[in-house]
């Protein structure tokens, strides 16, 4: 299976992806842990980024798209992924769907975890993970995601791909309303496949 998760900072991406991988035996490929794994080796790449990832700011999309290339067709080849923080605009999901049909690794199921404001600012600023962490910061990455992510769920929407999910709740009941909601929307797969 093939899935996407969009989610403001703070909605629990990160937190709910592991569980979703382990759950349907998929590889979760974080774009923020992998860019973040990069300023923390010092590689060029990580280099050429840290600033964009301190400001919280969105990295340029020719890095983010090439850094996650290989790992998702091998991951496509070993049971499928589940993709946390990519994509961040509709340029990139267009771009990376482009790509991925191609190589036949295009995503089936978008993912919506859906938070309010209010908690998630309490929950990014109680982490605490550096300057992308710090309340102006926070902010800014509020902002960014309302200008430049939230048009992806109509992106998704259209193409009758979106689920969406009560992310306030406690971390296992987001857990398993999600592993409900997307073995119905597997099984959906299957039934589509076999008719086709
Ligand atoms: P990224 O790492 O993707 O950060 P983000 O979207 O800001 O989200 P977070 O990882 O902070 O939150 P999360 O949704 O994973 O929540 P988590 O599970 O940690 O991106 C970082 C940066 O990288 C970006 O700003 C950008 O610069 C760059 N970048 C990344 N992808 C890019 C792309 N595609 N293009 C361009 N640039 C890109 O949970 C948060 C906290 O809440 C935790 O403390 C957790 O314990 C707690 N929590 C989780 N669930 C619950 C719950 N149900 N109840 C209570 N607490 C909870
Ligand atoms: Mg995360």
């Amino acid at each position: 299976m093939r899935l996407l998760l969009i989610g403001a900072p703070g909605a629990g991406k990160g937190t709910q992806a592991v569980r979703i991988a382990e759950h349907f035996g998929l590889k979760h490929l974080s774009s923020g842990d992998l860019l973040r794994a990069h300023v923390r080796n010092e590689t060029a790449i990580g280099r050429s980024i840290k600033s964009f990832v301190d400001a919280g700011d969105l990295v340029p999309d020719a890095i983010v798209m090439d850094m996650l290339r290989k790992p998702v067709v091998q991951a496509s080849a070993e049971g499928g992924y589940i993709l946390d923080g990519f994509p961040r605009t509709v340029d990139q999901a267009h771009s990376a769907y482009l790509v991925a049909r191609e190589l036949q690794v295009q995503v089936q199921i978008a993912v919506h975890l859906k938070v309010g404001q209010d908690e998630l600012i309490r929950r990014l600023t109680a982490r605490g993970r550096g300057a992308e962490d710090g309340p102006e910061i926070v902010k800014h990455r509020l902002e960014v995601y309302a200008s430049k992510t939230v048009p992806l769920l109509g992106y998704y929407l259209e193409r009758e791909r979106l689920v969406s999910i009560d992310g306030s709740q406690s971390p296992d009941k987001v857990g398993d309303d999600l592993i409900e909601a997307l073995t119905e929307a597997r099984d959906r797969l299957h039934l589509d496949a076999a008719n086709a």
